[in-house]
């Protein structure tokens, strides 16, 4: 055997590597993917899917989109990468523009969410060393989900992450979302920033509550206490505005997006206002920040979203496939149908979220289930209708036979 393949490996020889190679760290079905166009990617025996898992709420224009495509050509054939202690110009570009489409001053780039919440994190944490006596401790809110690194898994609010991987990083209390109560029990002389996510989504689409938010917005300000939205999943688009906050009418002090802004190039950035321009040098970095090709992929995707308008398009599609799921609620006793744009969710009668996922497959459909009960659309923010029917339709047809 050649180490570089020669021709089409049949599907079960590449399975059989992926189990003896990777490292084990999900349950994945067994096929291989191996190409996506628009709504759709196929597997390496052919098998079509219609994604309404959207790349993990990435793909916001679909698979494989042209202008993406292009942009990472002509970037490839300019420059690929360049050491971050310069600046290149689409890394320049981007940043110029997601400061004026969010109102923020200065962006900070990386790879992952994870990473742009760190950054977050170490703000807030200079923040409160500088400004703020020392002040160190952030809230984040109980069953939310801010990423894998040690930082971020004490971040995050997931119950089943509580004792793992201990000890975890010191300073970071989680409160009941939307508990007014326990939200100002919480907050304390040592608090130095709040961190939420507008809607949860890891943990089922869930979400804060706009009077909640308000309050919370009012106390930061009397005490000098940051507000960071985690908008990782709810960014550029997704939940029928720009930026969720926009739901809101509230402003946070630091936002964090990836996800959608790279369409699936690896990408994310934490935008602040001038005031917080506080990190010095070797405070804060990467190998990848700014990185080129990550630079033009942002400009391309996030230009594409401004240029259709996606996140007015997201909202008029959520609620057309809000409309559809409704028709089938009595039906199929599905429950708390809800979300905002094409970030939507509902509950199931029965724990049976992986087998729904399973037998969807099957039939050509990717979804998601976050939790045994729960289901979660998040398809590109170009739908069409089309492929809302198409997805009711297979939808349907699973659900007459499991619980028909
Ligand atoms: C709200 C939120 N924050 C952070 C992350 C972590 O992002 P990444 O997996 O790119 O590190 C995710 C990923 O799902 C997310 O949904």
């Amino acid at each position: 055997m050649t180490m570089i393949d020669e021709g089409v490996r049949e599907t079960d020889e590449l399975l059989a590597e992926a189990e003896a190679s990777i490292l084990f760290t999900a349950k994945r079905p067994p096929v291989v993917m191996e190409r996506g166009k628009g709504m759709y990617v196929w597997d390496t025996d052919g098998n079509r899917y219609l994604d309404f898992i959207g790349g993990w709420a990435v793909t916001c224009l679909g698979h494989s989109p042209d202008v993406l495509k292009d942009a990472l050509e002509r970037q490839a054939s300019q420059l690929v990468n360049v050491s971050p202690a310069f600046y290149n110009k689409p890394m320049i570009e981007l940043a110029s523009l997601l400061t004026k489409i969010s109102g923020f001053d200065r962006v900070f780039f990386g790879s992952s969410g994870a990473e742009a919440n760190e950054s977050a994190i170490k703000l807030a944490r200079k923040y409160g060393a500088i400004r703020k006596g020392g002040a160190y401790e952030i809230i984040t809110a109980t069953n939310s989900f801010h990423g894998r690194t040690l930082a971020m898994m004490s971040a995050t609010g997931k119950a089943q992450w509580q004792q793992l991987f201990a000890p975890k990083l010191p300073g970071f209390l989680h409160v009941p979302l939307n508990d007014w109560e326990a939200m100002s029990q919480a907050i304390g002389p040592g608090t130095c920033a709040v961190m939420l996510e507008p809607v949860q989504g890891e943990g089922g689409v869930h979400a804060v509550d706009a009077d909640y938010l308000a309050q919370l917005r009012k106390k930061c300000d009397d005490e000098g206490i940051l507000l960071i939205f985690d908008e990782i999943q709810t960014g550029i688009g997704r939940t029928g505005t720009m930026f969720a906050f926009e739901h809101f009418g509230i402003r946070p002090d630091i936002l964090t997006l990836a996800k959608g802004i790279g369409g699936g190039f690896p990408l994310s950035a934490m935008l602040t206002k001038e005031e917080l321009n506080l990190f010095e040098p070797g405070d804060q970095g990467g190998t990848y920040t700014g990185q080129p090709l990550a630079m033009a992929a942002g400009l391309a995707v996030v230009g594409e979203v401004i240029r259709l308008n996606l996140p007015e398009y997201a909202a008029v599609q959520g609620d057309y496939l809000i409309s559809g799921l409704r028709s089938m609620q009595t039906k199929y006793k599905l429950e708390h149908i809800r979300g905002k744009g094409l970030l939507l969710a509902f509950d199931l009668p029965e724990p049976k979220g992986a087998e729904l996922v399973a037998d969807c497959m099957k039939e050509g459909l990717l979804i998601d289930s976050p939790s045994p009960r729960t289901i979660r659309l998040m398809p590109a923010l170009n739908v069409s209708k089309a492929h809302i029917d198409e997805m009711l339709g297979i939808f349907g047809r699973v659900m007459d036979r499991l619980w028909g």
